[in-house]
């Protein structure tokens, strides 16, 4: 008798080791924020349309074969258009995120509109405590538009999220079958399906059809790598950007602390450039008031590093290295939940 049941018990471990065993299909949980992909146009053919019309299950009942990829549930946390995207969403769905990479969760795709899609995924980036992946998706076009764009990036963004190669890479950005990391990412064109790209690094990927080409990743920390991760304060600290050009003139500056920003993030121009006037008012702000103040760039490529026509060290300034102004203004709200400190700033800015 013992003889049987050793025999029973060994085969069912040679077949679950073998492989045979059904691969276990992955459960992937879709928060929907709004967006153009949840779009649609008042009447077919118009250009104009409204963002944040349908439902997360409209969503997902729209792409065919989605549920072969992995096991879906759906979740609606705003219907917005992310140009309406704030603080108080981005706290509420880190927190939903938080906790359902803390349940039995492999994964969680977030759709979002796209004019914001690179603070929300870089915001995440900094406080999603877990190494699973997390990928948000968007579209160009509305989802009754000719050839919409969503369900083919939500299909590859599904892929994405349930792909173990996606684990310890931060959040992801998948758009027009190219996958990108959040750090990196902007949106560069204002209506083409090929909008994002990483101009600094390249993309962390390419997708097509759900089948997927890594590439290396960067070495930058975030996730569970982060000092804020798992953060989830009642507010974040006003930042504010201040675009510089030619004649600027320093009284938004003043403005912008007078109305409670603890952080001007400047896009200025050339090599984070800016007029005397606006370096004197920062400068004494800064020494005055302990106002973080962030050297960021209006340019599309290119490092803003420490000292080069502004002596960074004497005026208590941080250089944005890699950042964009809105990436900075970002990592300048949740730096600013820790320390205003300059130098402790930099070394975030370094960091992340
Ligand atoms: N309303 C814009 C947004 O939600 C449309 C852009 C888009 O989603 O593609 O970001």
């Amino acid at each position: 008798m013992k003889l049987t049941i050793g025999y029973i018990f060994m085969s069912i471990l040679i077949f679950a080791s073998s492989g045979f065993a059904a691969e276990k299909k992955m459960k992937i949980h879709i928060l929907a924020t709004g967006g153009t992909i949840a779009g649609a146009q008042m009447k077919a053919g118009e250009y104009g349309y409204k963002s944040g019309t349908f439902k997360v299950e409209d969503l997902i009942a729209a792409v065919p074969n989605m549920g072969d990829l992995a096991t879906l549930s759906g979740e609606q946390v705003a219907n917005i258009g992310s140009q309406d995207m704030s603080d108080e969403v981005w706290l509420k769905l880190a927190k939903r995120v938080n906790e359902v990479l803390k349940s039995d969760a492999d994964g969680v795709v977030i759709t979002h509109g796209t004019d914001t899609m690179e603070e929300t995924a870089f915001f995440l980036n900094l406080v999603v405590k877990s190494d699973k992946p997390v990928v948000l998706v968007g579209s160009m076009r509305p989802a009754t538009a000719i050839s919409a764009d969503g369900p083919g990036n939500l299909y590859n963004a599904v892929a994405v999220a349930a792909s173990p190669g996606a684990k310890k890479r931060g959040v992801l950005v998948v758009m027009n079958d190219e996958i990108h990391q959040a750090r990196a990412v902007e949106k560069m064109n204002t209506t083409n399906v090929e909008t994002f790209h990483s101009p600094e690094r390249g993309p962390e990927g390419y997708i097509n059809t759900g089948k997927i080409a890594w590439f290396e990743t960067s070495s930058k920390k975030h996730t569970s790598g982060s000092e804020f991760a798992g953060a989830s304060p009642k507010s974040l600290p006003r930042v504010d950007i201040i675009y510089a050009h030619s004649n600027m003139s320093p009284d938004l500056i003043e403005s912008a602390v007078k109305s409670g920003a603890k952080g001007i993030v400047v896009a200025g121009v050339g090599d984070g450039n800016m007029n005397q006037a606006s370096l004197t008012i920062l400068e004494r702000l800064q020494k005055k008031n302990g106002l973080l103040v962030i050297r960021s760039t209006r340019l599309p490529t290119g490092l803003v590093l420490r000292n080069n026509e502004v002596d960074d060290d004497k005026a208590g300034f941080v250089a944005s290295g890699e950042f964009n102004p809105a990436k900075s203004r970002v990592l300048a709200q949740l730096a600013l939940t820790k320390t205003s400190d300059p130098k402790k700033v930099q070394e975030m800015f370094e960091k992340y």
